[in-house]
């Protein structure tokens, strides 16, 4: 059954050989589309070029500078061919890791398609990820070949990428460095390592054959956050992932090939891998891609974008709403928005008020929201409403049912399925094509993770409620990891990083719920001695985090304690730290070892 759905799903692909048999091997290991070949680059470009689709825009680019361009899939043939030719040359072989440390230009979407076109694997690294970060994937792939920019740009803020990545590259395997220079603003240049994005392509060949990847071979890494301080690099495959991301994307959205269509994710994510990059430019589409933030120079922007371009399906993130909301919805008057046809959501739960906000004030009251749960490690949509169902059949705050042929259920401690409304663990019973193929080097934490609490089954690490009319209501992470903003960072990752102060003992990270970001966390420190100069350890700590971390990691609150509420075997419990920030019961303690701790972080609290 699964099997002629997934393949008739990869039958609308181009594929070079096709596959012989559509699904082999065993949980978690299944693979997909076996023996069949295919090229990303292929996919997203040649296909719409033969096919009479050159002198399409495939994307509209626009920047906060005020910078504005447009190009045709013709122009991205070019560019892909170009580069693709230009990295061979330069020594990048099929199966190499390619970092991208970009910002979002439209050079970002030809890095990856000429990456995937050599048959090289990309590792997208978020812009705003710190050195260390940067540092840490490097290491992790030991990639020789990293692409960035000089600066990025944010807010009227340029910040220097060249510099961070100098720092990365020289303690690490770097061994070329490919620079889009895009301002005038001088940056250090090492003869030896850096090569100018447009000089490579200039001396480059207009034509790049592009490789023939069984369906199995890696496409890309992305990082994801853990239960331990290391991030886990997740891998997808060509042919499974490619497939999925095109079947989930017409299924949530429709037929968008005609439509202008615009995702609002950082390429640094995994939206902006699965619905920026690979399935949009798989349909054919047109679409937006944007440089800035939505209340920057004002909150007006998006909605300028989207009258300009007359943007039909428009996919975004509750944290974004929630910040546009809270700027005053005067901002949206007298923008015409009616070109819109269906609305996205993703990265947390949508909250219900901010649902109906986001379906009157941008919808106008007859766009659905389409609120797709998903996860780096899924590849594509796994529980949202197909474009099919309309408004009628939503729920506000719930991503519905599962999509075909994923089997999502609602389990208890031990694995055994719970009645409807209960609160359980979500996990998925079946496998799927977009499924990961594991973590880069790392098969044994891959099993660990996410196939071991429960037998044969994948475990999500989100907590959920189906209810009696089988909508699934996504409650947040059942793991010790935060989601900001609809971006995922680990406890564990920021104490780590906080614990390599001198003169900190212990940290834990309390999440608390935030306005705009969904979730906030506080930081708990235990000082190794007493300290007159707590105000000059809190601004250490916050640069430390800065610098380990990146942007995002920056607590709300710091407090200083005598010590941490454990468990008998050690455990910090930061469920009851949470609960005293919010004033909760902190419910029973009997497993706690040290009661006297929680007398002392009340009155620090207070
Ligand atoms: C986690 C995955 C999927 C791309 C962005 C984040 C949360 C994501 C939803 C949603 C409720 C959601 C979950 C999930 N999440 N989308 N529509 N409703 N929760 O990818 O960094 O891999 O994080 O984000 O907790 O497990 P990610």
């Amino acid at each position: 059954m699964s099997d002629k759905f997934w393949s008739n799903e990869a039958k609308k692909l181009d594929w070079f050989k096709e596959w012989d048999k559509v699904s082999s091997g065993e949980k978690p290991y299944v693979k997909w589309f076996v023996g069949g070949e295919l090229n990303a680059s292929y996919q997203c470009v040649d296909r719409h070029v033969k096919n009479g689709l050159g002198e399409k825009i495939a994307l509209y680019w626009e920047s906060e500078s005020g910078e504005s361009q447009s190009f045709t899939y013709n122009d991205l043939y070019i560019h892909v061919n170009k580069l693709a030719s230009g990295l061979k040359n330069l020594g990048v072989k099929k199966g190499d890791v390619v970092v991208l440390y970009m910002p979002m230009i439209p050079q970002a979407i030809f890095s990856i398609l000429a990456v995937a076109r050599i048959g090289a694997i990309h590792n997208v690294v978020f812009s705003a990820f710190s050195y260390k970060s940067l540092k840490d994937r490097i290491i992790d792939t030991n990639a020789k070949f990293i692409i960035t920019a000089d600066f990025v740009l944010r807010r009227g803020k340029y910040t220097d990428l060249k510099f961070i990545v100098d720092l990365a590259a020289h303690e690490t395997s770097i061994e070329k460095v490919i620079l889009i220079k895009r301002t005038d603003k001088p940056v250090a240049i090492d003869n030896k390592k850096d090569i100018l994005y447009e000089d490579l392509i200039s001396k480059s060949e207009g034509y790049c054959e592009p490789e023939h990847m069984e369906s199995s071979d890696p496409l890309f890494i992305l990082y994801t956050s853990g239960t331990t301080g290391k991030p886990k690099g997740i891998v997808h495959s060509t042919g499974g992932y490619l497939t999925y991301v095109n079947s989930t994307f017409e299924s949530a959205f429709g037929k968008v090939k005609d439509e202008i269509y615009w995702c609002t994710a950082d390429i640094g994510w995994v939206t902006g891998h699965s619905y920026v990059v690979y399935a949009p430019l798989m349909s054919g589409t047109t679409m937006i891609l944007h440089e800035g933030a939505p209340d920057y120079p004002d909150p007006s922007t998006w909605w300028k974008i989207i009258q300009k371009y007359k943007v039909s399906v428009f996919y975004t993130s509750p944290t974004a709403i929630r910040m546009l909301i809270k700027l005053g919805q005067e901002w949206l008057s007298g923008f015409d928005l009616s070109s819109l046809r269906v609305l996205g959501s993703v990265g947390e739960a949508i909250n219900p008020d901010v649902w109906q906000w986001f379906f009157e004030h941008v919808g106008n009251k007859k766009c659905p929201i389409i609120d797709t749960w998903w996860q780096t490690e899924t590849g594509g949509f796994m529980i949202s409403p197909k474009r099919e169902y309309g408004i009628e059949k939503l729920k506000p705050g719930s991503a519905t049912f599962p999509l075909n042929i994923i089997d999502a259920q609602i389990v208890d401690e031990h694995g055994l399925p719970l009645p409807d409304g209960y609160k359980g663990y979500l996990v998925i019973k079946n496998c799927w094509p977009g499924l990961t193929l594991g973590i880069w080097g790392d098969n044994k934490r891959y099993e660990e993770t996410y196939w071991s609490k429960f037998k044969d089954c994948y475990y999500a690490g989100d907590f959920a409620i189906k209810d009696k009319d089988g909508y699934f209501w996504i409650l947040g992470r059942s793991d010790e990891t935060l989601n900001i903003a609809g971006h995922r960072i680990g406890t564990a990752e920021i104490e780590n990083a906080v614990i390599k102060n001198h003169m900190v003992a212990e940290a834990a990270v309390a999440a608390v719920p935030d306005k705009i970001k969904g979730q906030d966390f506080a930081l708990f420190v235990v000082l190794k001695t007493q300290s007159e100069n707590t105000d000059i350890i809190k601004t250490e700590i916050i640069n430390t985090l800065k610098i380990e971390i990146g942007a995002l990691a920056k607590p709300g609150k710091i407090y200083f304690v005598d010590s941490l509420p454990k468990t008998r075997s050690g455990k910090i419990i930061r469920r009851v730290l949470s609960n005293l920030l919010q004033k909760q019961d902190i419910g029973d303690l009997s497993t706690l070892e040290n009661i006297s701790a929680i007398e002392n972080i009340k009155s620090v609290i207070r």
